[in-house]
C-alpha cells in the first residue's frame, strides 16, 4: 500500500530554500530533514523552517530511514551524490544538471533500471509556460512534422553568478565557475526534446574564447581546462529536424526570461522574442498573440528574499501562467511560493507523487540522459572547431517500468 514519505533534502544553499516549504506542504511527505557540509547554514535552515533531522553530510544521512533525497549541491557534484544515494536505497530528485559526465549518467540509469528507484531531474524548463504549452500543441499533431527549434539560455556571469558561485566554493570559486556552458544545457535542449520526445542524435559546436579580465574561462583557470563561456550547437534530431542551442555565459541580454524557444513544424510555429510569444500556422494571416495566455503572475521580492535567496530572487517572484495545469496541485500549495515561471511546484509534486507511487516521473533518469548527454558531446565538439559528432543514446525508459502521468494523481488527501 502507498505510504507517505520521509524526504531528505542534501544542500541548504539558497535554491533548497525555495522547494523546502513545498516538500513540507505536501500531504504525502510525512517528513523533512536537511543535510549540509556547512553546521551554521545546515542548523540556520532547520530553525528557519522547525525541522529537527539535521544531519552533518548526504552520507550521513542516507544511513537514516528516510525514503527520498533531493539534492540542491553544487552542480559538479550531482552525478557522484546521486548514485550514492540510489545505491543506498533512496529515490533520488537532483537539481539540474544530471551529471557531468556520460559514465556517472550511465551508472543513475544502471541503478535506476536494477533497483526500480524513482529517480527525477528537476528541470525547470519542463514547466515554463512556453513548454507547456508546445508541449500540449505538438501532442495534439499542430505542429505537423517538427523541423526545428531553437531554445537558448542566456545568463551573463555577472548577472548573480559572481555571488551563486562564491557562496560556496571558497577561494577556490573560479575552479568551479568555469564549468563549460554546454555542461549545463538542459534548461535549453528539454525544452524541445520534452515537447518532441525525440533525441538529440548528431551535434557541431562552436565556442567562444573568453576574453574578461575576471580569468574564470581560461585554460589551466577551472576543473575543465575550459576556455569557452559561450557556446553554440546545431543538432540533428531523431525525428529528422534540426535544433540551434545557445548556452550563454558572457552576454549583454536582459530579457523577461533568460530561457527562450522557439519551434517550427510543417503545420504550425511557436515564435518566442524577448517582448513577444506567437503561435501561427499555415493558415494565411493566422497569427495568434500569446502574450496574455502564457504571462505568469508576479510575487514582491522581500527584504527575507534577498537575504534567503541572495541572486536567485527574482527567479522565485512568479507564479503561474494561464496554461499551468494548477488542478492538479495539492490544495495545501495554494498561496506557497513558486518560482522559475511556475515550475517549483510542479517539479515538488511530480517527485512526491512518483516516489509514493513508485512511478517514473516524466523526467525520468532516461529523459534525464536525452536532456544532458548532448550538451558534454557538444563541448568536445567545440574543442575540436565543430566537429560533427555522434551523441550516444543512453535508452529508453524499460517497458516494464510504469509511467506516472502526474495530472492523473490527485494528492490532495492524506494517504
Ligand atoms: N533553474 C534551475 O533549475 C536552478 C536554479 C538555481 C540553482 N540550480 C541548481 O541548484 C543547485 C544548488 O544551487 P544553490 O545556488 O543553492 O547552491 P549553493 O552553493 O548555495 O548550495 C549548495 C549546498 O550544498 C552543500 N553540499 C555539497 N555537498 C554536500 C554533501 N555531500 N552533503 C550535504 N551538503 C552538501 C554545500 O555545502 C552548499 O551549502 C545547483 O546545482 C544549481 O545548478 C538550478
Amino acid at each position: 500500500m502507498n505510504k507517505p514519505i520521509k524526504l531528505g533534502v542534501v544542500g541548504t544553499g539558497r535554491f533548497a530554500q525555495a522547494f523546502i516549504p513545498l516538500f513540507q506542504a505536501h500531504p504525502w511527505v510525512s517528513s523533512v530533514a536537511v543535510a549540509d557540509l556547512l553546521p551554521e547554514r545546515r542548523q540556520q535552515t532547520a530553525e528557519r523552517f522547525g525541522i529537527t533531522g539535521v544531519y552533518a553530510s548526504m552520507e550521513e544521512m542516507l544511513g537514516s530511514d528516510i525514503d527520498a533525497i533531493a539534492i540542491f549541491a553544487q552542480r559538479h557534484l550531482h552525478g557522484p551524490l546521486s548514485v550514492k544515494a540510489l545505491q543506498a536505497g533512496k529515490h533520488v530528485y537532483c537539481a539540474v544538471p544530471m551529471a557531468s559526465s556520460i559514465e556517472e549518467m550511465e551508472a543513475i540509469i544502471a541503478e535506476v533500471a536494477k533497483s526500480g528507484l524513482v529517480y527525477m531531474t528537476g528541470e525547470t524548463s519542463y514547466y515554463y509556460p512556453c513548454t507547456v504549452y508546445n508541449r500540449q500543441r505538438y501532442s495534439a499533431g499542430d505542429f505537423g512534422h517538427f523541423v526545428y527549434g531553437e531554445a537558448q539560455y542566456l545568463h551573463d556571469m555577472s548577472h548573480g553568478f559572481y555571488e551563486s558561485f562564491q557562496h560556496s566554493g571558497g577561494t577556490d570559486w573560479k575552479k568551479v565557475a568555469g564549468f563549460p556552458p554546454m555542461y549545463y544545457p538542459t534548461h535549453s535542449v528539454s525544452m524541445i526534446l520534452s515537447a518532441t520526445g525525440a533525441r538529440a542524435t548528431h551535434v557541431s559546436c562552436l565556442g567562444y574564447k573568453d576574453r574578461h579580465e575576471d580569468g574564470i574561462f581560461q585554460a589551466g583557470g577551472n576543473l575543465w581546462d575550459n576556455a569557452f563561456s559561450n557556446e553554440t550547437a546545431l543538432m540533428r534530431t531523431s525525428d529528422g529536424g534540426m535544433c540551434r542551442f545557445n548556452e550563454f555565459r558572457r552576454v549583454g541580454w536582459s530579457g523577461k526570461a533568460s530561457v527562450y524557444l522557439s519551434m517550427y513544424g510543417t503545420l504550425g510555429s511557436y515564435e518566442e522574442h524577448a517582448g513577444s510569444s506567437i503561435w501561427t500556422s499555415l493558415q494565411k494571416g493566422n497569427v495568434e498573440d500569446l502574450s496574455d495566455l502564457l504571462a505568469c503572475q508576479t510575487a514582491t521580492v522581500t527584504k527575507e528574499d534577498n537575504e534567503l535567496f541572495g541572486s536567485l530572487r527574482k527567479d522565485l517572484n512568479h507564479g503561474v501562467s494561464k496554461v499551468h495545469p494548477v488542478s492538479r496541485l495539492p490544495q495545501s500549495f495554494a498561496g506557497l511560493r513558486n518560482g522559475h515561471f511556475g515550475s517549483h511546484q510542479f517539479l515538488a509534486d511530480d517527485f512526491v507523487k512518483a516516489a509514493v507511487t513508485g512511478k517514473q516521473p516524466p523526467n525520468h533518469a532516461w529523459a534525464a540522459a536525452k536532456y544532458c548527454v548532448p550538451g558534454l558531446i557538444a563541448h568536445e565538439s567545440a574543442m575540436r572547431d565543430g566537429e560533427m559528432l555522434p551523441i550516444p543514446d543512453l535508452g529508453e525508459v524499460p517497458a516494464s517500468f510504469e509511467l506516472l502521468n502526474p495530472e492523473e494523481v490527485q494528492a490532495n488527501q492524506i494517504l
